[in-house]
């Protein structure tokens, strides 16, 4: 089906939202209209040139740069930071409030129909879920207890494949090394685990994440482009 109504997105926003999967066609647009849809995703990958002029050609505009980066899980020292700690339940309440700032670059900012306010609760429900207890997932973080300067969000499926879902430091702590460390045990955590595999999504913009995924020995897997359509 290339098409389908996101529940969770739309009862977050409000208005009804769905996700288009290529090939999208004139029929796919026609049904979001018979749907109220109020905004459609539509995730191209970067080499499909006819889906990308066919979206700009019917009102879909470039909402985001998809990066998808993959690490190889081999050659990682074993050597725990002695910046890093697991996150403590004094952190939860002051990365939940500073998550909307820390992740201004996502395009649910950037794409500025989204209302704010929402797309801020939308962050702070992702750290609010990050903390929550279980074998699979894990909260890193830099700095004092309840003086978090940095964090990062690990967590492994059933298949064994690891995922970074949030990561960023403080800008005022940014450059001396931090997101450096939290990689560096993040990557240590992923190993002791059982993660195969591991990759991480980023966006076109994030060119300092990108620098830092990059350093850590995370390579470029995958480039995608989100193309939203307001109705
Ligand atoms: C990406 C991010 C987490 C990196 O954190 P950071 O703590 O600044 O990273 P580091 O300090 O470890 O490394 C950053 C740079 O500073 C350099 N650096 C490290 N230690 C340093 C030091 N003591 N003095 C000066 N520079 C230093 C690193 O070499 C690196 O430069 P390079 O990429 O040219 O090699 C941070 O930039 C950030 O939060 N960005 C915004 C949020 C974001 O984009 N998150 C990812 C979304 S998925």
């Amino acid at each position: 089906m290339p098409q389908r109504l996101l529940t969770w997105d739309s009862d977050h926003y409000g208005f009804p939202i769905a996700r288009l999967d290529s090939p999208v066609s004139a029929e796919t647009v026609s049904w979001c209209s018979s749907q109220n849809v109020r905004c459609a995703y539509w995730l191209i990958d970067a080499g499909d040139q006819r889906s990308i002029e066919w979206a700009t050609e019917n009102g879909f505009v470039l909402a985001d740069v998809r990066m998808t980066l993959d690490h190889p899980l081999s050659g990682i020292d074993q050597t725990p930071s002695r910046l890093t700690r697991t996150g403590a339940t004094e952190d939860r309440p002051v990365l939940v409030q500073l998550s909307p700032s820390l992740f201004a670059q996502s395009r649910f900012f950037t794409d500025t129909n989204f209302p704010l306010s929402r797309s801020q609760r939308l962050y702070e429900i992702w750290m609010e879920r990050s903390f929550a207890p279980s074998p699979n997932q894990t909260v890193l973080v830099t700095g004092a207890p309840g003086k978090v300067t940095g964090l990062i969000t690990c967590s492994v499926d059933n298949k064994n494949h690891g995922t970074i879902g949030l990561y960023a430091v403080l800008r005022g702590s940014q450059g001396q090394g931090l997101g450096r460390a939290l990689l560096h045990s993040a990557l240590i955590w992923f190993r002791t685990h059982g993660a195969k595999t591991l990759s991480v999504v980023t966006q076109g913009r994030a060119v300092e994440a990108q620098r830092s995924y990059q350093n850590a020995g995370f390579r470029t897997c995958g480039v995608a482009l989100w193309f939203h359509r307001w109705f």
